[in-house]
């Protein structure tokens, strides 16, 4: 396969988040969200690594967006710090948080990049975690207060809104698993979470409508869930379960008006069903735009006595991860694009009417910077590979507007600090030297045909 063309307009860029790059932590009035705690909690991340610094992008936005430029790139998915925007959580803005966004984005426009706002990733501000954070009705409602600040005073420029960036990983990671912070281990807290995220996104999507917002969004990291034995009744109610932590329980309530009835029953066996208040589900239901993927990798799953999906799957008793005779990146994840076009193409057909976009894909690997070059052949093999099965779903039907790689400029990634890189653009922590990648000259290059060649 060769000479493959995307539709006029398909929008090409790449994606961050604020904690991942910004640093300037306790600058002009930011205060601590939950990752600066939980970064500080002995243990919790890698060698302890924080975002205080990170990439300096607060202070090296200008520079960051003219290599932008240089890429090609024509969007750039960013997010917004809640506790720059709102250092108490909830109340009065902070104007000088809000100036940061506002300088970037005006320089975006500048140079011509169309700026992508994520309300939410990740970085809750710990003063409203210490009241219950996504266990706390409240939440939902500052989430919307963030976004009419935010679009007050961007909205006259911004055209695309995202409100939540993989809730899935906010609720079962950060209150099932406590891989991520807040670190948090409940079951129930981790379906609280999920309904008040979700609460948060729909009342977001109507503060952003109040607000004037041309392009309304949420991005999900969907997973392509895959039976062991596709003819065992056992294994496929093993991914059934799973697809709808993954999957249904934030796609049929959002795009189909309310919770599938496995998962309304999964919250009523750990008493989160009283939290769901009636008009909760028609508020999750607000229509949106565009529905962001998140894709890194795929999972599959089998039936089994004994066995459960670990702490950020909860009432997963009986089902089991199965390792992948796959190839696997740096975070040791497998890699199979088809796994993508399966994914794409079955939101085609259950969800149709939905445009879709690619808001975040790529790798880790231990990349080695040699003589000013880092020569990332697998990454451009994984990217490539991934932008055939997204142009493979595009032939086929799938309605996807864009892809967005992830990532811009190695960063913090999460638990695993700065361990891992998953830019395009090197990163050298100790000079904050940018260099592009091979994989940033390969993407230009994509970006400037249009296509792969
Ligand atoms: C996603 C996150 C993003 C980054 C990538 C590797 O789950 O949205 O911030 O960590 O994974």
């Amino acid at each position: 396969m060769s000479g493959l063309r995307f539709p006029e307009g398909f929008r090409w860029g790449a994606a961050t988040a604020s904690y991942q790059i910004e640093g300037a932590a306790t600058e002009d009035g930011r205060t601590p969200s939950i990752w600066d705690t939980y970064a500080r909690t002995p243990g919790r991340v890698f060698q302890g690594h924080s975002g205080d610094v990170a990439c300096d992008h607060y202070h090296r936005y200008r520079d960051d967006v003219a290599l932008m430029k240089q890429l090609g790139l024509g969007t750039y998915r960013f997010s917004v710090a809640w506790p720059r925007i709102k250092p108490d959580g909830s109340g009065p803005a902070n104007t000088r948080g809000l100036d940061f966004y506002d300088r970037l984005v005006d320089e975006l426009l500048d140079k011509g990049i169309d700026p992508m706002v994520t309300l939410y990733h990740w970085d809750l501000p710990q003063v409203l975690e210490d009241r219950g954070g996504w266990t706390n009705r409240d939440t939902a409602y500052y989430l919307a207060d963030l976004a009419a600040a935010t679009i007050g005073r961007l909205g006259d420029r911004v055209r695309t809104w995202t409100t939540l960036n993989e809730p899935w990983c906010s609720a079962f990671l950060g209150y099932g698993s406590g891989d991520h912070a807040p670190g948090r281990q409940d079951p129930a807290a981790a379906l609280s979470a999920v309904h008040h995220l979700l609460l948060g996104h729909g009342l977001a999507v109507q503060a952003l409508r109040a607000g004037g917002a041309r392009e309304v969004s949420l991005t999900l990291n969907l997973a392509c869930v895959r039976p062991v034995d596709p003819n065992d009744a056992h294994d496929l109610a093993a991914v059934r379960h799973i697809d709808g932590l993954h999957n249904r329980i934030f796609l049929d309530s959002t795009l189909r008006g309310g919770y599938p009835q496995d998962m309304r029953a999964l919250f009523a066996r750990f008493g989160v069903d009283r939290q769901i208040l009636a008009g909760d589900e028609a508020v999750i239901a607000s229509p949106i735009d565009l529905l962001g993927v998140n894709f890194y990798q795929p999972s599959r799953v089998r039936a089994g006595v004994g066995v459960d999906c670990g702490p950020a799957n909860p009432g997963s008793e009986g089902c089991a991860y199965v390792q992948q005779d796959l190839p696997v990146t740096a975070m040791g994840w497998p890699v199979d694009a088809t796994a993508l076009y399966e994914l794409l193409m079955r939101l085609a057909t259950d969800y149709p009417g939905t445009p879709l976009m690619i808001t975040e894909n790529g790798a880790a690997y231990d990349d080695v910077l040699d003589g000013g070059r880092v020569a990332d052949h697998d990454r451009i093999a994984y990217l490539d590979g991934h932008l055939r099965a997204v142009h493979a779903a595009l032939s086929e039907g799938a309605d996807m507007r864009g892809y967005l790689a992830w990532s811009l400029l190695d960063n913090y990634e999460w638990a695993y600090g700065y361990g891992k890189r998953f830019g395009i653009v090197h990163v050298d922590y100790d000079t904050q030297r940018r260099t592009p990648k091979d994989s940033a000259r390969w993407f230009a290059g994509v970006i400037g045909r249009n296509g792969l060649g």
